[in-house]
């Protein structure tokens, strides 16, 4: 199949239409979209994305009313979050009333609603008659794109169109907030939207999933985000410059190492700004992979906001590679 890149909004549409799964951007990463009210689109998300069945997809809808139609009953903190972030990065678990197909989300009792603000986005959900299911555009468990190229790269020759709406803005995925029996919120992804941001609106703590989240929100997969270079995570790059492999790729914080190759480094916010180096997480790892190096060294950000949730994501991506990452370093 021959995979366009373009941004004809009326391309999208038709084949959206025709059940056919469309790369879209958001302002989080590019998702890969199917019509959620149709198993057959459903079905094509799952297969182009190689992806289980057993972990669902975020419905994403124009606006707040518009998911009503498919729950059974809003909690009170999840109307204040919604006022509060959307349209944004910010995903609700909410108790689906059964007249989305089961497949979205597994037959799960709750189902993953997003508001997204990306103007293409936008433009696309106000002219489609239904929702759009869309994961991230990436190959189950390989590093999330945040540009069209990243989707073309992973998924060339299974979509038909890339929508291209530019770099994603945020360039983390959505903060995913569900609500347990009593009400409170509870965190199962962490993104943009910081804990203390949620706290703030809701007026009370959030909480964070038990040691078995896997089971409350499947996709908190421990291995996830994976580039296919061995990647290591460290606090602070420099110290270890001196006996990295002459091969080594550096995913740096604010600075570059010195005395190391800079073709071979990738600076993530030169100002150390948390939602600079977010934004180029993505981007960053890309382009290191792209470099086959033996080995790629990432500084973990300040452990605080949305570097929190940056950190998450370096660590599910270096999980793959945790022995033979320090197998490399000490030989
Ligand atoms: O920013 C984002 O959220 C992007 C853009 C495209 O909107 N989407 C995204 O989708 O990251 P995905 O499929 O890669 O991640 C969705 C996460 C997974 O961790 C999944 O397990 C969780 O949301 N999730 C979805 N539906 C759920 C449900 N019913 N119950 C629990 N967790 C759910
Ligand atoms: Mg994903």
């Amino acid at each position: 199949m021959q995979t366009d890149i373009g941004n004809n909004l009326t391309r999208a549409i038709e084949l959206l239409t025709n059940n056919q799964v469309v790369a879209v951007p958001t302002e989080t990463v590019y998702g890969l979209a199917g019509n959620a009210t149709s198993p057959t689109a459903i079905q094509a998300i799952f297969k182009v994305k190689n992806r289980p069945s057993w972990n669902p997809l975020i419905v994403h809808v124009p606006h707040f009313q518009a998911v009503f139609p498919y729950i059974s009953e809003l909690p009170d903190k999840a109307k204040l979050l919604a006022d509060a972030f959307w349209p944004g990065p910010l995903t609700l678990l909410l108790p689906g009333n059964g007249v989305l197909p089961g497949a979205v989300n597994n037959y799960l009792p709750k189902v993953a609603f997003r508001v997204p603000a990306h103007p293409v986005m936008q433009a696309l959900l106000q002219q489609l008659p239904f929702p759009l299911a869309a994961p991230s555009a990436n190959v189950y468990k390989r590093i999330s794109p945040t540009t069209a190229a990243h989707v073309y790269k992973s998924l060339a020759g299974k979509i038909p169109y890339i929508l291209d709406g530019g770099n994603c803005g945020y360039g983390i995925e959505s903060t995913v907030v569900g609500f347990d029996t009593a009400g409170q919120p509870v965190v199962y992804r962490q993104g943009i939207i910081t804990l203390q941001a949620l706290e703030a609106v809701t007026g009370c703590p959030v909480l964070l999933p038990e040691k078995d989240a896997a089971k409350a929100s499947p996709g908190m997969a421990t291995v996830h985000y994976a580039p296919f270079t061995p990647l290591q995570l460290v606090l602070q790059a420099a110290p270890i410059a001196a006996e990295a492999p002459a091969r080594s790729g550096f995913l740096c914080f604010s600075r570059p190492v010195q005395g190391h190759p800079l073709q071979h480094q990738f600076v993530l916010s030169t100002q150390g700004d948390l939602h600079e180096a977010a934004a180029n997480l993505y981007r960053g790892l890309h382009y290191l992979d792209e470099l086959n190096l033996d080995i790629i060294f990432a500084e973990l950000l300040p452990d605080t906001g949305v570097g929190a949730a940056a950190n998450d994501r370096l660590q599910r991506a270096a999980a793959m590679y945790q022995s033979q990452a320090a197998t490399l370093i000490t030989t």
